[in-house]
């Protein structure tokens, strides 16, 4: 299990507790009084793990989200028809919107299949009860039947007719966690039995959730198994790694997406190819349909939920329709966090001394790399005449390190430069030479400098100067 590589390496460090709580607290305050919606396989409900995240969903409650669980049942159901001797047929339903396979459920197997969904449904309320929180299973989704569709009768299969919203608002706005087992009533009160991956779907939809996790044990999707269209854009993305040109972990899962870029890589896969592929199409349909995030996590891992939800890193794969993350100019409020970011460099000889006033004088030369409105890296360009510009005050959040933020915010001022029609750019480096090369730069004597920064290049530093060419 390598769900926080990154992190664990600076775990040690006090401070990066801290910065971890702060995290916690941004993302507490960014989504209190939000919808959520869980949709959770049955495979998860049967490991070790069970009664942890369940306890995570309280709490979660318990802080002010409106929890909704939307428990799959697929592999008990299964096994309670086996049971009884009933075999099921499946149908492959082209508006299935994971595009898995749909089971066929007969008149004989309905009851078998409510008993089991509700059995699977009780497990979470059972949990959520040993915390002392409110939990109702209850008949939230309208269905209809399918009908006879390509020939063959659904019998009772059904569809979501309508999420019953009113009534699940009234439970949330109680602190209740409404649990919607695969089951939707028609107003005659005859049962149906709904994929659950469709009531998760129509349920994020109806209540405007702003995330919906998928929890499986899948945790998203690891890049070696799929094959990337070669038009992924790679150079907007964080790091690459081999095979794949999306942002991925080492332990090799994509990290996030956008919509377009899991529409690519359903495309050239296949979307009903394997179970993470249904589910990666199943959170393409939840952001098309409105949903900011969806999460796709691997149940057993102890904290999964929380780590998606607290911290900007992650344990699964992130699809995401908003605003993620994004290289802008630097603004008055960053300063306070930028000196964060600098001030341990600085105290180190890394960085040279700048105060409050000498960045807000030079506020136009800085860029910062903001995640979800948290700033984790910085840089700024600083002309010096002769057509060059000198790159600067480059620091990466060591919770961040080696994720390419460096790597972006320097590209960033590289393009700068090259708008501003410049000729070269340079780096004074005491520490980082390697990095700059790495990057590119060549070493160059100081005499290299424009005039002005030769006289005010301060020889008691020795740095080294490293320059790329642009032109
Ligand atoms: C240098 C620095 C900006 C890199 O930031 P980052 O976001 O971690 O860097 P990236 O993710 O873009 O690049 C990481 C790669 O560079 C390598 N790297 C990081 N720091 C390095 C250094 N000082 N020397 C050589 N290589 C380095 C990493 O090993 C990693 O290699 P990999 O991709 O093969 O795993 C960051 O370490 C930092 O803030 N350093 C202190 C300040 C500083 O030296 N600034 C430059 C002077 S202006």
């Amino acid at each position: 299990m390598l769900p926080l590589p990154i992190r664990i390496k600076h775990m040690s460090n006090s401070l990066s507790q801290v910065d971890l709580i702060r995290e916690a607290f941004h993302y507490q305050s960014r989504f209190e009084g939000s919808t959520m919606v869980f949709k959770i396989d049955f495979p998860v409900t049967e490991d070790p793990g069970f009664p942890f995240l369940v306890k995570d969903l309280a709490l979660l409650a318990q802080t002010g989200f409106r929890v909704v669980i939307v428990p799959g049942a697929k592999e008990w159901i299964d096994s309670v028809l086996r049971e009884y001797d009933i075999v099921s047929a499946y149908a492959e339903l082209d508006n299935s919107p994971s595009h898995s396979s749909t089971r066929i459920t007969t008149a004989e197997a309905m009851p078998f299949v409510e008993m089991a969904a509700f059995h699977v449904a009780a497990r979470f309320m059972t949990g959520l009860a040993g915390s002392r929180v409110d939990a109702v299973i209850g008949n939230f989704v309208r269905g209809r039947g399918l009908g006879v569709v390509n020939g063959r009768d659904m019998e009772n299969t059904g569809t979501v007719d309508k999420i019953l919203v009113d009534s699940l608002n009234k439970a949330l706005s109680q602190g209740m966690v409404p649990i919607l087992p695969c089951i939707g009533y028609s107003p005659a009160g005859k049962p149906y039995n709904v994929p659950s991956d469709e009531i998760a779907l129509e349920v994020s939809a109806a209540l405007g959730a702003v995330k919906l996790f998928i929890v499986s044990l899948n945790g998203g999707l690891r890049a070696a198994s799929y094959t990337f269209p070669k038009n992924l854009e790679t150079s907007t993305r964080l790091r690459s790694s081999e095979g794949s040109p999306l942002e991925t972990g080492d332990d090799g899962r994509i990290i996030r997406l956008s919509p377009q870029e899991a529409e690519a890589v359903l495309a050239a896969n296949g979307a009903a190819k394997d179970r993470p592929l249904q589910e990666l199409s199943l959170a393409l349909r939840a952001s098309r349909a409105g949903v900011e995030r969806v999460h796709i996590i691997d149940g057993r891992e102890e904290g999964a939920i929380l780590r998606e939800l607290f911290s900007n890193l992650g344990s699964g794969t992130m699809l995401y329709a908003d605003e993620y993350e994004s290289i802008r100019a630097l603004r008055s409020r960053d300063i306070l966090n930028i000196l964060r970011l600098m001030d341990p460099l600085m105290r180190q000889g890394i960085l040279v001394r700048r105060t409050a006033e000498q960045i807000l004088e030079k506020k136009a030369d800085f860029v910062v790399f903001e995640i979800d409105e948290q700033v984790h890296a910085c840089g700024a360009l600083h002309e010096w005449g002769e057509a060059q510009a000198e790159i600067a005050a480059v620091a990466t959040d060591p919770l961040y390190a080696d994720m390419g933020l460096g790597r972006r915010i320097v590209g960033c001022l590289i393009d700068r430069a090259k708008k501003k029609g410049l000729r070269r750019v340079f780096v004074l480096t005491t520490h980082t030479q390697d990095w700059f090369e790495f990057l590119g730069f060549r070493e160059v004597p100081v005499e290299s400098l424009p005039v002005k920064r030769q006289k005010v290049y301060d020889h008691s530093r020795r740095s080294k100067v490293f320059a790329l060419d642009l032109i």
